[in-house]
């Protein structure tokens, strides 16, 4: 079976309601997203990094995974889809797609701040200044923050380096090492960019889809499973 590869990012997510990154010129109540998803943040002004996060799940417990989600399961019928995603919902899951690698952490999720291997699953919208890991701890939102290290990219590029097909789904392409991962795919190999402001950033992909996700991924998946 041949393998894809498909590194999506907030823009798959942006029809099922979700807020992408850098709409809005990047600013979320008057603030740079790079600054309030950052150490420095949480550390001066904690409140306002869990608003953030707060109101982020707060929609992620309302919304749906949309046709370019469902897309990328029906792919399964033919191919081995490994799903590298940006993102922090959990749409590629509740779709139903198997292998889905998170590479910013999961907002579903909290953590203690004195034992990273203290994770708990969050099966409420909330996350308040005051609730405790078992240690005793503050929680913090299970995110990859600006600044940190991205634990799973190792075992990202490894799974890039497998690719037969390559696809990039509604991701600017500016944020690494995330956006490097295009560099560690095999030469030549079919590459896809889906993406209504799509550019050559993603490593002069072969085929530039100008689309929204829930168009222009169900179209891609369509065509691989016929070809
Ligand atoms: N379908 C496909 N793509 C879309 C859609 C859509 N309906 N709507 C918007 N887009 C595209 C935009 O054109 C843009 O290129 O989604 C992309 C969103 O880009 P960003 O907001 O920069 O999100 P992303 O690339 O996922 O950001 C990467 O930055 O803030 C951090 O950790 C955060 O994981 C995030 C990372």
């Amino acid at each position: 079976m041949e393998t894809v590869v498909v590194l999506t990012g907030a823009g798959i997510s942006a029809e099922s309601g979700c807020n992408t990154f850098r709409d809005n010129n990047g600013l979320w109540r008057n603030h740079r997203v790079e600054e309030v998803a950052s150490p420095y943040a949480w550390q001066h002004t904690p409140q306002l990094v869990m608003d953030f996060y707060n109101e982020r799940r707060k929609k992620l417990f309302t919304a749906q995974p949309n046709a370019g989600h469902y897309a990328l399961v029906k792919l399964e019928l033919k191919y081995r889809v490994a799903i590298i995603t940006q993102n922090v919902d959990d749409l590629h899951e509740r779709a139903g797609s198997s292998h889905v690698l998170h590479l910013h952490g999961e907002l579903k999720k909290a953590r203690s701040t004195v034992d990273p291997t203290l994770i708990y699953e969050l099966n409420r919208w909330e996350l308040k200044l005051g609730d405790l890991c078992e240690k005793g701890s503050q929680l913090r939102p299970h995110i990859v923050w600006f600044g940190e290290p991205v634990p799973m990219i190792e075992q990202a590029i490894e799974t890039a380096k497998q690719a037969d097909y390559f696809m990039v789904i509604g991701t600017s392409m500016v944020v690494y090492p995330a956006a490097s991962l295009i560099h560690y795919i095999k030469k030549g190999i079919p590459t896809y960019y889906v993406d209504p402001n799509a550019t050559s950033k993603a490593g002069n992909p072969l085929h530039i889809i100008k689309e929204k996700a829930g168009v222009g991924v169900p179209r891609l998946v369509e065509q691989m499973l016929n070809q």
